[in-house]
């Protein structure tokens, strides 16, 4: 989603803020902006549709070397992606970026109309920015920091913004409320951003701006207040995130990068968690006691998109761990907005690679209203949701660039089976019991290497072949289900194809009228109790003409247009192989059809607003 940049120092103000935009594009946006000030309050504003490049090119023309200014780039709500609704926006000496929604703009908008002000953009932002102005121009002192408090005091909404005024260049001042904000401290020099990601080689001393608290960044360095301005203390924190992390290291996508390193950030999520000698599974950041772990008697799954999918899986295993657990789980969307009930002892997994998916987030404050004790399976270190659980598991999967999810599934659900096993072994499950799934999670990375190299070009020709076709549907049975979901998520939001999924055994019941030329079908077929039943899916869709993909763990003859082979000893988290083939299917469908592999058209890396 959107992303904002500040910087106030000695350095040159445009190229950090480009730079950091650069960094934040990852995030998807349309259109970008920065402005700075020079000493003598003089602002140069630049902004472009499009891509950063665009920027570039008008920075190139309009060269300045101003030590202070804020960036954005804006991924649209409200009013069409233009220059014109690009930020920074302006009113009066005021500049402002915003990440979120203003909820009452329009009733903002209307007591600033009377007032005299007139607007060029069809933003809620603008009407912010003209509101600061409003308090700004009418204070004898010009106290920017003043300004801004009244300003969110009368705004409704989410928000993470940095503010500017052309005629005090000496200060930024930037405040959160459900939108990221961190400041980056460094000697002499202020940096903002909404993503660590951009302050990554700059500084790695930041401070997490919490909801509802304002900041005045300086040279000489930062104070925090709550949105009345009252001071609050600051905690300095070290960001624990390198350049290695946010490059490619050779590959010609981020996405084929997280994809191939999924053996090691599965390692990372597994070290110290998975003990064989002994056989138990330990979770240090759970903040529960054993006898706590051993009460639990029901697991709310709580996240969005591919997270929600993990979360299905994952419910499948945390089953099987114990039979006195039962598990549900939620799109945080549709939880956050119906009645719903939740049996005594339930515990939520509050599930986000981000860590500041709006949806998710608002389920974890209503959850923690009802008391629920909720627990974080998260990415990213220090995002909102990792804050605000009362404990959790990082997946450590480092930074996840590409929009499309992919190390964090696999991690995900592994966290998720973990968190499963250590409640059953509370319960008093047997060595056996757990060891099975020990045994198969210590296994697994090495089994992701070995599928990789095995099938990465069987997958890659399996592309050129299906590449042109425009809709698909993927199905699997039990633990296969939910891949055949994430298959069908994947495939559609990079390569733009339709694509559905379904519970095989759902075929007969609709989505079997689609089968025609113009489809193509992915069955994923466990060499299991279930085998003879997905291949009765499979000679129904053969016997209506349907070009049929079948990936299968099984040796036994099967009739299909083609038919991908995986041998593996693994026998319960054998999805996630499944998964990691359907993930490099995808890259290469989308790759073939020339798509914009890390960026797919419309879509943002961590949905901060609903
Ligand atoms: C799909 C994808 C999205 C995210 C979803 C939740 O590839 O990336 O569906 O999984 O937006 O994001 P997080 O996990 O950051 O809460």
């Amino acid at each position: 989603m959107c992303g904002i940049v500040g910087y106030i120092g000695d350095r040159n103000a445009q190229e950090i803020l480009t730079g950091g935009l650069r960094r934040l594009e990852y995030r998807g946006y349309d259109s970008a902006g920065i402005v700075t000030t020079n000493d003598a309050g003089k602002a140069t504003r630049l902004r472009a549709k499009g891509k950063v490049a665009e920027l570039d090119e008008k920075v190139l023309a309009h060269k300045k070397t101003d030590h202070v200014g804020i960036g954005h780039t804006r991924w649209a709500t409200h009013g069409v992606p233009s220059e014109r609704n690009a930020h920074p926006h302006r009113v009066g000496a005021i500049y402002l970026v915003h990440n979120g929604i203003i909820e009452n703009y329009r009733d903002i908008k209307e007591l600033l109309t009377t007032k005299g002000y007139a607007f060029n953009s069809d933003t809620d932002t603008e009407v912010l920015t003209a509101l600061v102005d409003l308090f700004y121009k009418t204070q004898s002192t010009k106290n920017l920091l003043a300004a801004v408090s009244e300003a969110l005091q009368m705004a409704v909404g989410a928000y993470g913004i940095a503010v500017l005024a052309a005629d005090s260049p000496e200060e930024l001042v930037v405040a959160r409320k459900g939108s990221p904000l961190v400041i980056g401290v460094s000697e002499g020099e202020v940096y903002v951003a909404s993503d660590p990601s951009a302050l990554v080689g700059h500084t790695d001393q930041v401070i997490y701006l919490k909801d509802g608290e304002i900041a005045t960044c300086r040279r000489e360095g930062v104070e925090l207040y709550d949105i009345a301005t009252n001071v609050v203390e600051k905690v300095v924190e070290k960001l624990e995130l390198d350049l290695q992390a946010i490059q490619k290291k050779g590959f010609d996508h981020f996405l084929l990068k997280e994809i191939y390193e999924q053996p090691d950030t599965l390692r990372s999520t597994l070290s110290g968690r998975v003990q064989l000698e002994g056989m138990y599974a330990k979770l240090g950041g759970l903040n529960m006691s054993d006898k706590e772990l051993s009460e639990v008697e029901h697991v709310l799954v709580v996240g969005c998109g591919t997270a929600y999918y993990a979360g299905q899986l994952a419910s499948y295993y945390i089953e099987q761990c114990s039979d006195k657990v039962t598990v549900q789980v939620a799109i945080a969307s549709e939880l956050r907005y119906r009645s719903f009930n939740l049996p005594k002892n339930t515990v939520a997994l509050v599930v986000s690679q981000s860590g500041e998916t709006a949806d998710t987030h608002a389920c974890l404050r209503e959850l923690q209203k009802r008391g629920i004790r909720c627990l974080g399976i998260v990415n990213a270190v220090g995002s909102t949701i990792a804050r605000e659980v009362d404990g959790g598991v990082y997946v450590h999967v480092g930074a996840e660039i590409s929009v499309a999810s992919t190390k964090a599934f696999t991690s995900q659900v592994a966290a998720m089976l973990l968190f499963g096993l250590v409640v059953a072994q509370a319960k008093g499950a047997g060595k056996q019991e757990i060891g099975a799934y020990l045994q198969e999670l210590d296994a697994l990375p090495d089994e992701i290497t070995r599928i990789i190299e095995e099938h990465a070009e069987e997958m890659k020709q399996l592309a050129k072949t299906y590449a042109s076709y425009e809709h698909a549907l993927f199905m699997g049975r039990d633990t296969m289900f939910p891949v055949a979901l994430e298959g069908a998520l994947k495939l559609k939001e990079i390569s733009y194809i339709q694509a559905e999924g379904y519970a095989a055994g759902e075929l007969k019941h609709g989505p079997i009228a689609l089968v025609d030329d113009r489809f193509f079908e992915v069955a994923l077929v466990a060499d299991n109790l279930l085998y003879e039943k997905s291949m009765s899916n499979l000679i129904e869709i053969n016997a209506r003409g349907g070009h049929t993909i079948v990936l299968t763990d099984s040796d036994k003859p099967i009739d299909a247009e083609a038919v991908v082979r995986i041998s593996t000893k693994l026998k319960l988290l054998s999805p996630l192989l499944f998964n990691v083939l359907l993930q490099l299917f995808a890259y290469h469908m989308a790759v073939e059809r020339g798509n914009d592999v890390d960026q797919p058209r419309n879509l943002a890396k961590s949905v901060t607003v609903e």
